[in-house]
């Protein structure tokens, strides 16, 4: 494998030999985003993913990301740096547990937030992502029970942004429930004019205190349109990368974890498993490559396609 400043130009001599495009989440590293022929939240993921006329898809992020690209467009080869880089949103749902889910609501329609396995898509009525869950939910007759999984808090805030009653499955995000209340309030009292900005998969109590709730495209825009000078950005640190470029004479403030960490910041463990070598390994081998049965994609296309004509 090259090293250095060689890879980085490897890595572009390789997607332009393979008919490559490299899609890329804004959590990874700076480095990955730069080589990426789009970066984005899942929804935009899911909208590039489907209509590339590429022949390899390269997905920097994780694996339902991959997986959610081959669903889409199941012709291309779909290869991830890391087939190992999971999610704790996609790992706290066991089909058999959904199953029984499902069984003791038999008329609940069922959303599921893009974070979730091929086989929860597939047991799915409609996806969404955070930047539509409201509306999802919204587009759903009144009278209709539905089951939201798997992220419990982004699942409450719907919840009380729609006033609708959900059944929630209680799974969560590691990276945004661990960021800590008490060390934000600090760093509030300390810039009493930054805004705070938060995912929607934060704690309710986190979010409550937020000036602004969106998804990481929604928070990139905030920051670019808002008069305001200094934030304090209540996500997965990746994100800043796209921010410092797009504003940078603005103060961003990472939200502190509560677990001590070398970065003082939040970050994926998972996204961060993606590296320029894996990158390049990824593209070389053309290697892990996802594979899913039509059996599983069929119905998970479905409910993937039901978002997407509503989020045109
Ligand atoms: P979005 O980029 O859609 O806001 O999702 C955040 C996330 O946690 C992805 O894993
Ligand atoms: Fe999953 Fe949270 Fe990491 Fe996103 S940031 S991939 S939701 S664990």
């Amino acid at each position: 494998t090259p090293k250095g400043s060689e890879l980085i130009e490897a890595i572009k001599r390789l997607k332009q030999e393979k008919n490559a495009v490299i899609l890329a989440h804004y959590y990874v590293d700076g480095e990955l985003q730069e080589l990426a022929d789009y970066v984005g939240d899942s929804l935009g993921l899911s909208q590039a993913a489907e209509k590339t006329d590429a022949d390899l898809i390269v997905f920097c992020g994780v694996h339902f990301m991959g997986e959610t690209a081959k669903i889409l467009n199941p012709t291309k080869k779909v290869v991830v740096p890391d087939f190992n880089a999971g999610c704790s949103l996609a790992d706290s749902v066991p089909t058999a547990e959904f199953k029984l889910l499902k069984a003791q609501h038999p008329k609940a329609v069922v959303v599921s937030y893009i974070n979730c396995s091929a086989e929860i898509k597939a047991l799915t009525d409609i996806i969404c992502t955070s930047s539509n869950a409201v509306q999802i939910v919204e587009a759903i007759p009144k009278d209709k029970e539905i089951i939201f999984a798997p992220d419990a808090n982004l699942g409450r805030y719907v919840a009380h942004k729609t006033g609708r009653d959900l059944i929630l499955w209680e799974g969560a995000c590691v990276v945004h429930i661990d960021i800590s209340l008490e060390k934000l309030q600090k760093l509030r009292t300390e810039h009493p004019d930054a805004l705070l900005i938060a995912h929607p998969e934060c704690k309710e109590m986190i979010l409550k205190e937020a000036d602004y709730v969106g998804s990481t495209t929604a928070l990139l825009k905030f920051v670019e349109e808002s008069d305001r000078k200094t934030f304090i950005v209540a996500t997965e640190a990746g994100i800043l990368h796209k921010m410092k470029l797009a504003v940078p004479d603005k103060l961003l403030i990472p939200a502190p974890a509560n677990e001590q960490n070398s970065c003082a910041c939040s970050e994926c463990p998972y996204m961060k498993m993606n590296t320029l070598e894996k990158l390049y390994n990824a593209l070389y081998y053309e290697l892990p490559e996802i594979e899913i049965s039509e059996e599983i994609r069929i119905p998970a296309y479905k409910a993937l396609k039901a978002m997407l004509e509503i989020s045109k």
